[in-house]
């Protein structure tokens, strides 16, 4: 491709064919455009054209995730006693008898439970008995290097742990406070998502800054390219860090004063929007696409139960995680305005047509009839645990 480019070049700068200085700088720019970004539009072409949309039906786009989450219980013809027992220490013990949902006492963070037994409660009356173990942590609990116990996570490394993903608390509520702008924590996806398909609507494309933007605090310094490169091409990208609780000088924010909070619906505003994995998956990736601006997902490790159904190139731009790309995949999309707009709406589409709360509640029935199948033991009642009942 490379000698392709090349060779262009030089016929051009060689061919006198037309003696307009104009003309000829025109075609010069025109014939290396294209050709300095075939490879990447090739690619976009191939991958759009290949792809196929899933039914809207049944929550049908994750079918293979659960799949792959189950496989090792299948393979270990189901989960006994013992594997429950001991993944007790890992997560919040629940447990479904006769169409009640019982808890331990202990959760380290009650809003994520209520955000997590929002949809349990929702769907107690259908469910055969059971007992879950759920990690209401970020982080996953269970390595692939050791043996797999029965946890469910909300995030993971596809490769890395065993842990089933479930769909995250914050679809309902417990999701990070951010003051001022979500003093009480993101929470109720069905109306962020009203929100942010408002405000995209006084942002047709057209409109919107033709620049990228990222606000959020410094998890860690694999953001720092990013901040960085805004520092020096302001017209490339606006990306600044914001505080976070652990704030104590502007050493956490790179050497400047933390920037202002941006609500989700103001990143409507501009056309590339860059989403991190924060300590796991970022909540953050989700909304983004509301915009119908064009996200550029930095990184492919981090798991929810929906990213496998988002394909890079047809839904998101796919950046490396240590950013070497990120320059290059930017200049790019300023060349190739229509390509980014085409992968914006689908984007936009997917997340509006297969991730409504239909669609997670549709996941965690799924996931849970599925997984009781798979337990091979009678389920007892811990008479110290509380009833949950709904508020
Ligand atoms: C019931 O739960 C308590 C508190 O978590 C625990 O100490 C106890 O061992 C449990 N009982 C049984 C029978 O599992």
């Amino acid at each position: 491709m490379h000698w392709f480019i090349f060779v262009a070049f030089f016929v051009l700068n060689n061919a006198p064919t037309c003696k307009s200085g104009n003309h000829e700088n025109h075609e010069k720019t025109k014939y290396y455009k294209v050709s300095r970004w075939s490879h990447l539009n090739e690619l976009v072409d191939n991958t759009v054209s290949a792809y196929r949309d899933c039914d809207t039906k049944d929550c049908s786009c994750y079918e293979r995730v659960l799949e792959r989450d189950l496989r090792i219980w299948e393979e270990k013809r189901g989960i006994t006693e013992e594997h429950l027992k001991a993944a007790i220490p890992y997560g919040v013990h629940y447990q479904i008898l006769d169409h009640k949902l019982y808890r331990q006492d202990d959760c380290m963070f009650p809003f994520r439970c209520s955000g997590v037994e929002h949809f349990l409660l929702e769907l107690v009356n259908d469910l055969p008995d059971m007992e879950l173990v759920i990690n209401v942590k970020d982080w996953p609990q269970v390595h692939r290097q050791r043996d797999p116990l029965p946890v469910l996570s909300f995030s993971k490394v596809g490769y890395q742990n065993w842990d089933i993903m479930y769909p995250a608390w914050t679809f309902w509520e417990g999701g990070p406070a951010v003051w001022p702008i979500y003093p009480t924590g993101l929470g109720r996806w069905d109306l962020q998502r009203k929100i942010i398909a408002k405000a995209a609507e006084q942002w047709p494309w057209n409109k919107k800054e033709d620049k990228a933007f990222f606000r959020g605090s410094r998890t860690s310094p694999e953001r720092d390219p990013l901040i960085l490169l805004s520092r020096k091409e302001e017209d490339l990208v606006d990306a600044q860090y914001t505080k976070n609780q652990a704030w104590k000088s502007e050493a956490d924010t790179l050497y400047r004063p933390p920037a202002k909070e941006i609500k989700l619906e103001e990143h409507c505003k501009y056309r590339y929007l860059f989403n991190f994995r924060g300590v796991a998956a970022s909540f953050r990736f989700k909304h983004l696409f509301l915009c119908g601006s064009t996200v550029f997902h930095v990184g492919n490790e981090w798991l929810e139960f929906f990213y496998p159904a988002l394909k890079p190139w047809v839904h998101y731009v796919p950046v490396k995680q240590d950013l070497t790309d990120a320059r290059e995949l930017l200049e790019y999309a300023k060349s190739n305005p229509d390509v980014m707009e085409g992968i914006a709406e689908r984007g936009r589409k997917f997340i509006t047509d297969h991730l409504r709360m239909e669609d997670v509640s549709c996941y965690w029935r799924k996931l849970l009839q599925n997984y009781a199948k798979l337990q091979r033991f009678t389920p007892k009642r811990n008479t110290s645990y509380k009833e949950i009942k709904p508020k």
